[in-house]
């Protein structure tokens, strides 16, 4: 298994172009699912295990799917309606192949993602709108077993009773063919939810709302394939802007999406960090010393659950107390352990975990467990003084594009040892 061994202390310096984003290239390519002629050509497609596993659950369902130089290319349609549970197991955005299969083929059996790291991650509300879609939904041996009328799936009110993204998503994209109007109330608002929209629209659908909490589909006979660019990622990009704050460093991001790091943007500045953009640039600038700040994680444009371990472990040498609370996911802290090892001074109770910052972290052997957690031990990392080594890094590689490439260009002290 590959580590990271990394040496703090080194400025950061230079620019780092941003790559695709791994959460709207997931749901673009399930919907080459939808197509009836033509191909899917995604473009700015980040080449991440992820990716490289969509493309691979699109194969096994029959799809002909290939990812080159950035680019996937997706068409044909498939030959089987099962994603099978050494693919999913990987992968729970594999479930967003499920409302594809069943609006357009009437038929899926999609193997239940199970828990993982980060919580028990239910599908309920995916099964429960699908119901509302007139599907009838079996749950056996593992499988969810999935048929829609023989006329199809049709339109329906969807309310959603909490806000979710992949349930979101799946819906738009089986709403899309299916026969009817649907609205989705209690939708999400993410950018990615917009990029799917813009994409489906493209491919021929009727979508309105797209961003707001209530999405409006029509739906239409049939959807051809389009040239869609996956829109930059915002969560690679706050992680290397809480990078720089960190290591007192002045770095420049480019090829992202400023307006959608707003949240971020505002903690950053609160803590006494330098943020400046111009159309997709940002521009960090920090001398590393801190204001501590609290912060809640929430829906989108709230502060997103998948910044929270990189700003909790800027927070840790922070000049004061500050409190993370983390609403999302309910076993989101797992990177606190490792955080501890390094020095740092944290308490967690339930979902809220209060920092004391600390004058530094110390180098030390840690863990990685979830994706997000990696990277923040790697942010740490690059501030602790001393040597350390990350192990587990392969969720690393499900999420980030070239990591530590991108780091040692702006002069970090970063290594992968391959065993
Ligand atoms: C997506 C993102 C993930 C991000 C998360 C929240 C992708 C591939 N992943 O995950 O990086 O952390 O949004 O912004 O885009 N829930 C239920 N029942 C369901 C579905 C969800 O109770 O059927 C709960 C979840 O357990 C969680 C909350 O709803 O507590 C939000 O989850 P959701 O937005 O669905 O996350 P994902 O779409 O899986």
């Amino acid at each position: 298994m590959d580590s990271l061994k990394v040496i703090g202390g080194a400025k950061l310096k230079g620019k780092i172009k941003i790559s695709g984003a791994k959460n709207s290239a997931l749901p673009l390519m399930a919907c080459s699912l939808l197509l009836s002629k033509g191909e899917l050509k995604l473009d700015s497609m980040p080449n991440l295990a992820d990716t490289r596993f969509m493309s691979i659950l699109l194969s096994s369902l029959g799809m002909k799917s290939r990812i080159e130089n950035n680019i996937a290319y997706i068409s044909g349609e498939p030959k089987t309606y099962i994603a099978e549970y050494d693919i999913v197991r990987k992968m729970r955005a594999s479930i967003l192949v499920l409302g594809p299969l069943l609006a357009k083929y009437r038929i899926a059996k999609v193997s239940l993602p199970g828990g993982c790291s980060i919580g028990t991650r239910p599908v309920d509300l995916h099964i429960n709108a699908f119901e509302q879609m007139g599907a009838s939904i079996l749950l056996k041996d593992g499988y969810i077993e999935a048929k829609a009328p023989k006329k199809g799936l049709y339109g329906a009110d969807i309310s959603f009773p909490k806000i979710s993204v992949g349930a979101t998503e799946n819906v738009i994209m089986a709403a899309s063919l299916a026969n009817g109007r649907t609205r989705i109330l209690n939708a999400a608002k993410e950018p990615e939810i917009i990029d799917l929209a813009n994409c489906l629209i493209r491919m021929g659908a009727s979508i309105k709302g797209a961003g707001s909490g209530e999405i409006i589909i029509e739906g239409v006979k049939e959807l051809e394939g389009c040239n869609h660019k996956v829109i930059p990622d915002r969560i690679e990009a706050g992680s290397f802007a809480i990078a720089a704050a960190i290591t007192k460093s002045s770095l420049e991001l480019c090829n992202c999406e400023p307006k959608h790091l707003k949240s971020l943007s505002k903690k950053l500045i609160n803590a006494g960090v330098n943020w400046e953009s111009d159309k997709d640039i940002i521009k960090i600038t920090s001398d590393g010393i801190l204001k501590p700040v609290n912060v809640q994680t929430s829906e989108y444009p709230d502060f997103p659950t998948d910044l929270q371990a990189q700003f909790m472990t800027l927070m840790t040498v922070a000049n004061g107390n500050s409190e993370i609370i983390e609403n999302i996911f309910e076993n989101r802290f797992m990177h606190v352990p490792e955080l501890l090892r390094m020095g740092a001074n944290i308490s967690v109770n339930g979902g809220v975990a209060k920092v004391s910052g600390v004058q530094n972290l110390k180098g030390a052997q840690i863990m990685a467990t979830d994706l997000r957690a990696s990277i923040s031990l790697i942010i740490a990392a690059l501030r602790a003084e001393g040597e350390s080594y990350i192990s587990r890094i392969y969720h690393l590689d499900r999420g980030y594009e070239q990591i530590e490439q991108k780091f040692q260009d702006c002069g970090a002290n970063i290594v992968r040892i391959t065993n």
